[in-house]
């Protein structure tokens, strides 16, 4: 299905490119459209479980995220993202053709909301089945500022070979520069609203805690992850009837591999 982007690029420049293998990421500022940031940030905020969320913590009875994986309920713009045009060259000049929708979630994190320390997201890189790369699209429909539940990086750490003994701590301390061919340094991300991080999921990422004075009722984010053809991940989605039945070829072709269930990598 080919739709007009709702992004304002329509692709990565080569420089973009070289980000991404030497950084692990691509940070896009401010890439959505207006039009598309403001009906997209409508349509998640006028779902019935948003909706409810919201009035839960201006009641305080609920103090903790609104979070949902995968996120189906998807409007006309969070259904375009999976294969916007911009989404799909940039995948395909990152991973190639070969690759499928892997899964998806949706968070609304309130001041007071904690900190998630340095990880990966490639949930099958330290265990005995094959490895897959995955690539992970976040948005950041209304941004964040730096101490604010931003997004930190460190740049290049996806370059480091997946041991135990490779952890974040030891990255930022500078044991591992040789073999990443750079110094590891923490990057503190701050972006304005309707931006977007492209990042391969190796690359080691944390946020930051969300003060419970934050000028910011909450930080809105979505993010679908795509992985290279073959197996399941874990989260890999079922996809829903409807958007298979909807789906022309390319979709289709998103869509159709195992999703991760009970035993699927016995
Ligand atoms: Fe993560």
């Amino acid at each position: 299905m080919s739709h007009e982007s709702l992004f304002r690029k329509s692709g990565p420049t080569a420089a973009d490119i070289d980000a991404f293998h030497n950084d692990g990421c691509i940070v896009y500022p401010d890439v959505f459209t207006d039009a598309a940031r403001e009906e997209l940030t409508e349509e998640i905020l006028e779902l019935e479980a948003v909706q409810d969320h919201l009035r839960a913590w201006a009641a305080g009875t609920e103090e903790h995220r609104y979070f949902v994986r995968p996120w189906n309920d998807r409007g006309r713009c969070g259904d375009g993202l999976i294969d916007d045009p911009f989404v799909t060259a940039l995948l395909r000049a990152t991973i190639g053709d070969d690759y499928h929708f892997c899964h998806s979630a949706l968070a609304l994190a309130p001041p007071g909301t904690q900190a998630t320390p340095y990880h990966q997201d490639h949930h099958h890189w330290k265990h005995d089945n094959p490895s897959n790369r995955a690539e992970r699209e976040r948005y950041y429909l209304n941004g964040f500022r730096a101490g604010d539940h931003n997004l930190t990086v460190i740049p290049g750490s996806h370059r480091v070979a997946p041991t135990a003994e490779a952890t974040a701590e030891r990255m930022l301390a500078g044991e591992y520069d040789v073999e990443a061919g750079r110094r590891l340094e923490e990057r503190r991300l701050e972006l304005p609203p309707g931006s977007m991080v492209y990042i391969n999921a190796r690359i080691f990422h944390a946020v930051e805690a969300k003060p419970a004075a934050s000028p910011q009722a909450y930080r809105l984010f979505n993010i679908d992850i795509f992985k290279q053809a073959g197996p399941p991940h874990r989260y890999t989605q079922e996809i829903p009837q409807s958007w298979m039945q909807g789906a022309g070829p390319e979709r289709r072709k998103l869509f159709e591999r195992k999703a991760d269930s009970e035993g699927c990598w016995a």
